[in-house]
């Protein structure tokens, strides 16, 4: 019976919680509205340049259109639309800067004002033409298939994948004309396309549609790959930049730098050779040992992720633990919704919830920002309870002999309960520290550089699937390690002390 009533009151408590995020989308998507016609009314090409930055959203596994390199041990971002993109920045006179994302996710990104302008490779399509603004056409080709040569012989067309396996990167033209053409064919999609190619290499698939020039970069650099044309009808229009819809200064400016590129066949002429170079060079240091600083970055990042979100998560914990126990039916109810909220929902989507909701408020909130408050947020769940049960595991006779002893409430609290909670808690919280180390994993999802992200970075650049994972399980395995052995001591010393 009570229970019910707990349940009825969660229920009641959380349901304007529950309502909340919803009208806030509404409000969002009207304000998003009037913002991009006053984008347009406003003139976005001076906007950019008042900020003095062009933001570029890119894909960067697709070359020779854009991909990644090493230099001095950094990421850099090279291939012919970065070129492009460098040229369009000078042009109108500002910094250029590069955001790394999912293809699926750029026009999410265009939308939600994270990034200017998209020049990645995105085809013209009818479909994408009522979400964005195209520039005019730089580039053009048919799509391709990439297959492991020992099966040349085999696939030879299109209707050869009967009943086969084909990858394509999710939100592709290619990933529709493999679910329209090729009805006959088990269609597969993954968010980057390097990691289809070490798929295909793996033979979890038969072939994978993509550009031609970037299945024949790939087949160039790979004698084990081959490439050859899908002749799948193509009815989309070439490759151009994407800017919000009613962008019309932004748009007008790209078309001017275009026009100059085309004219000139810059891209054909000096960026393609230029990128093929830089994969030539690339191949040959591509030995995972070299990436050493990809793993300490990652490292690096997650070591402050948890460290942050630990002491914040302890902090909130602490506090709604307090609630939790407090008399107060209001503050009671309030951490009883939290706890049970953040417990009953998976990491990974509050992750992007915080990214993406609060993001659209705040348009600049940073990724590992986001990540912080979001892990935070839930460890402080987690902490609460693990508090509370601490606190309530200490037998009421306890307090009743203390309150017979003549000690206050709170002096029972603090010199009697809590010391013996401490002793339940500790361990307990030891727990939830190596927890939130592991976890802190799934911040790679909005492009934080932990060690995950840095691992998928290092899989895409070195075409090998398993032995990046390999090494980052092995750094996982020896921080979590370290730091059980860390807090076993104290425990320990905690136990003399008793
Ligand atoms: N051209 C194809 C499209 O428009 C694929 C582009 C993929 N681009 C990339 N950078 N991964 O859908």
């Amino acid at each position: 019976m009570k229970g019910f009533k707990h349940l009825l009151m969660l229920i009641i408590i959380a349901l304007p919680i529950l309502c909340a995020p919803t009208s806030a989308l509404a409000a969002e998507n009207s304000s998003s509205a009037t913002n991009t016609s006053q984008v347009a009314n406003n003139d976005s090409l001076q906007k950019i340049k008042q900020k003095g930055t062009l933001v570029v959203g890119l894909s960067a596994d697709y070359p020779p259109y854009e991909f990644t390199t090493k230099q001095n041990g950094k990421t850099k971002y090279v291939g012919f639309e970065v070129s492009l993109a460098r040229q369009f920045a000078k042009d109108l006179g500002v910094k250029l800067v590069i955001k790394n994302m999912d293809f699926d996710s750029l026009l999410v990104a265009l939308e939600t004002g994270k990034i200017d302008v998209i020049i990645s490779g995105m085809n013209v399509t009818n479909e994408r033409k009522k979400s964005v603004d195209f520039s005019n056409t730089y580039y053009s080709g048919d799509s391709y298939f990439l297959i492991n040569k020992s099966d040349k012989d085999k696939l030879v067309n299109a209707k050869s994948f009967n009943g086969k396996t084909v990858g394509a990167q999710n939100g592709t033209l290619q990933s529709s004309l493999i679910a329209k053409e090729m009805p006959q064919a088990t269609g597969k999609g993954l968010a980057k396309l390097s990691s289809l190619v070490i798929g295909l290499q793996s033979h979890k698939y038969d072939g994978i549609l993509m550009d031609a020039a970037t299945a024949k970069a790939y087949a160039a650099n790979n004698s084990n790959l081959y490439a050859f044309n899908s002749k799948l009808p193509n009815t989309a229009g070439g490759i151009a930049m994407a800017f919000p819809k009613g962008d019309t200064s932004l748009v007008n400016a790209a078309n001017q730098t275009i026009k100059k590129v085309n004219s000139e066949n810059l891209i054909n002429k000096k960026w393609i050779p230029q990128a093929s170079q830089y994969m030539k060079s690339y191949k040959k240091q591509n030995t995972i040992l070299s990436y050493w600083r990809y793993f300490a970055k990652g490292i690096e990042y997650t070591l402050i992720i948890t460290i942050v979100s630990v002491f914040f998560g302890f902090i909130l914990g602490t506090l709604f633990a307090l609630m939790r126990l407090s008399k107060n039916k209001l503050l009671h109810s309030i951490a009883v919704c939290y706890i049970e909220f953040l417990r009953g929902t998976p990491m990974m989507v509050q992750i992007m919830f915080v990214y993406f909701g609060i993001g659209a408020i705040i348009q600049s909130l940073p990724a590992l920002l986001a990540g912080i408050i979001a892990v935070s947020l839930n460890s402080g769940a987690y902490v609460a309870e693990i508090i509370r049960s601490g606190i309530q595991s200490i037998p009421l006779g306890q307090t009743e002999a203390a309150r017979s002893l003549g000690m206050s409430k709170s002096e029972t609290f603090h010199y009697v309960i809590m010391p013996q909670a401490l002793k339940n808690i500790w361990p307990a919280l030891g727990n939830e520290l190596i927890t939130l180390l592991k976890d802190s994993s799934l911040v790679s999802v909005i492009g934080v550089t932990e060690l995950m992200y840095q691992t998928q970075l290092v899989q895409s650049a070195t075409y090998k699937g398993v032995l990046p994972l390999f090494i980052t399980m092995i750094i996982y395995f020896i921080l979590t390690f370290t730091l059980s052995r860390i807090l076993l001591y104290f425990e320990g010393r905690m136990k003399h002390a008793h």
